[in-house]
């Protein structure tokens, strides 16, 4: 595609309108507005809201692309093009007034990742990039850490909802972890934990169980920013997959080896 630049210039405007519509609401906010989607996985009107104005929005900006979103309010019928949306991730953090959360786009081919926007309100950072452009913070470029060592490392072992299958990962990680790298941390928005990592402010992130609202943006800025991306076999071709690894390229396999000691079940 053509000025993909371009497009990505609208998509951020896209993004920064939804960002700051999520701020607004949350000054208003009440927990008794929240359901649950599946156990401990919730959604609000303001989820709802968010992505029927970025949907809007998309449409006018490109007719001929489908859609991937996480409330699933827009559908993707094998159009050429299809736009990958979270308009909130980091909803637990949302409802209890916690930061970081954030509003996540990508566009996809059908087999490619073209351009990806994250935008967080609470700091009102924008991350952005486009393939073959780089990625970027609010005009910044961003590259990945050169840490080369777990003891060095600064990681996030982020826990999904799916705690039955990944229970025994998400301890054998911690286990094999804590005490042993730079310092672990649990965000609460897969999508930014994956940026900080494109902009060097943490080493590698992994997850199962994942939606690809939640990791798409934010691993095209990774491989952008010179890091690294697969799902949790090691296949660099996992736009479609749901247990991802995004480091800075060092730390990868010793990653993907001490996940695989104990694999999520069901993988
Ligand atoms: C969630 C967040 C969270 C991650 C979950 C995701 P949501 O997205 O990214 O950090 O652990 O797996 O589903 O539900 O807030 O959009
Ligand atoms: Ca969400």
């Amino acid at each position: 595609m053509e000025n993909l630049r371009a497009l990505m210039e609208a998509v951020c405007r896209i993004a920064r309108e939804a960002g700051h519509f999520l701020k607004e609401e949350r000054k208003s906010f009440r927990r008794e507005v929240v359901q649950e989607k599946h156990a401990h996985d919730y959604v609000s009107y303001v989820d709802k809201a968010s992505e029927k104005r970025i949907v809007s929005a998309l449409k006018e900006l490109l007719p001929e692309a489908g859609f991937i979103t996480e409330e699933g309010s827009a559908v993707y019928q094998d159009e050429p093009y299809c736009w990958v949306v979270d308009p909130l991730d980091g909803t637990t953090n949302y409802i209890h007034d916690n930061a970081p959360y954030c509003v996540c786009i990508a566009l996809r081919s059908r087999e490619e990742l073209l351009l990806g926007v994250v935008y967080d309100p609470c700091r009102d950072e924008c991350f952005y990039g486009w393939k073959d452009g780089g990625a970027y913070v609010d005009g910044q470029r961003i590259q990945v850490s050169n840490v080369q060592q777990m003891e060095d490392a600064f990681l996030v072992v982020e826990l999904p909802y799916n705690s039955c299958q990944y229970a025994r990962t998400g301890e054998h990680l911690i286990h094999n972890l804590y005490g042993k790298v730079g310092g672990i941390r649990m965000t609460g928005s897969a999508a930014l934990a994956i940026c900080y990592v494109a902009a060097g402010r943490f080493d590698a992130w992994a997850e199962a169980f994942i939606g690809k609202w939640d990791y798409s943006a934010a691993a095209l800025l990774v491989l952008e920013a010179g890091g690294r991306v697969t799902d949790f076999y090691g296949n660099e071709s996992f736009i479609e997959g749901h247990h991802i690894i995004a480091t800075n390229g060092h730390l990868h396999s010793t990653l993907q080896q001490l996940i695989q000691e104990v694999p999520p079940l069901g993988m």
